[in-house]
């Protein structure tokens, strides 16, 4: 097995999402929108599910940003946001989303597990599959955004479903077939031609999440598993209708710090 220690997990991601990042806007940007706040590739809208409750006035904390136009649709809806992540790349189309939609937030380059703010510093959190699958220490990652919460804060966000780390990556018939156990915790590596890992993603059982959540001092409230929307064929990787009409794809933590 290929090891992907917290700093290799970093590095290697790092370099991931600068290369990636333009196709990764070129295949998905258009989904995602400029303004636009969806949690997952099962099209869910935080404009019908409002699992942020309340947003206007509120300091907000997006985590594992991309090209952050969730923190740009918050800023349209009077939230007052920082958005943050690993990879220059990315944060240069959030730049040029900027631009061309007038929506600024700040942006900050930064590692979940060592955030560059103050503790309580805001009241809310929130990511769409930012940051927390790509880190080795995801314990360590909790404690930090529960750090910077304030007391009664709330932290969401979405994953991708536990589950489907048994299955190929594969949104046919193939993606239907188990290959590996959902107990073994091994990180999915990619290396590069030295041998050394171009891309890590970390797997946590569902009560692993659980676990790491309470032990950052977080109250579960909720774990939303979106279902696949009735006539929906929308494709994002190994998300297809074939599977999400079966077995779900997402998962959305919903927290809160204790008042
Ligand atoms: C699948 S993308 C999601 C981006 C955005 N939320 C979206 O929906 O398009 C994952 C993002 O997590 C970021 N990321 C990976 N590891 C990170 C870390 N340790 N700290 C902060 N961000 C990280 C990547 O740079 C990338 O932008």
């Amino acid at each position: 097995m290929i090891g992907a220690d917290q700093a290799r997990s970093r590095a290697a991601n790092r370099r991931w999402w600068d290369a990636d990042a333009d196709d990764y806007h070129a295949e998905h940007g258009a989904f995602l929108g400029d303004a636009d706040f969806v949690w997952c590739p099962e099209n869910l809208r935080e404009a019908d599910a409002r699992l942020l409750g309340e947003v206007e006035g509120r300091r907000v904390l997006e985590v594992g940003c991309g090209s952050a136009p969730c923190a740009r649709w918050l800023r349209a809806r009077g939230a007052d946001v920082v958005a943050f992540d690993l990879s220059a790349g990315m944060l240069r189309h959030a730049r040029d989303a900027a631009d061309r939609t007038g929506v600024a937030v700040p942006l900050v380059q930064a590692d979940v597990c060592e955030l560059p703010f103050t503790d309580a510093a805001f009241d809310l959190a929130f990511s769409a599959f930012g940051a927390i699958p790509f880190v080795a220490d995801s314990a360590g990652a909790l404690r930090e955004v529960a750090r910077v919460l304030r007391p009664g804060g709330r932290w969401v966000f979405s994953v991708t479903h536990p589950m489907r780390w048994m299955f190929p990556d594969d949104p046919g018939p193939r993606g239907l077939t188990v290959i590996q156990s959902y107990f073994d915790r091994s990180p999915y590596v990619e290396v590069d031609q030295d041998g050394v890992p171009a891309y890590v993603e970390h797997h946590r059982t569902l009560g692993d999440r659980v676990r790491e959540l309470r032990a950052a001092g977080f109250v579960l409230d909720d774990v939303v598993e979106p279902e696949w929307p009735e006539g929906f064929e929308g494709r994002w990787g190994q998300w297809s209708p074939e599977r999400g009409e079966i077995f779900p794809g997402t998962a959305i933590f919903c927290c809160h710090l204790p008042g």
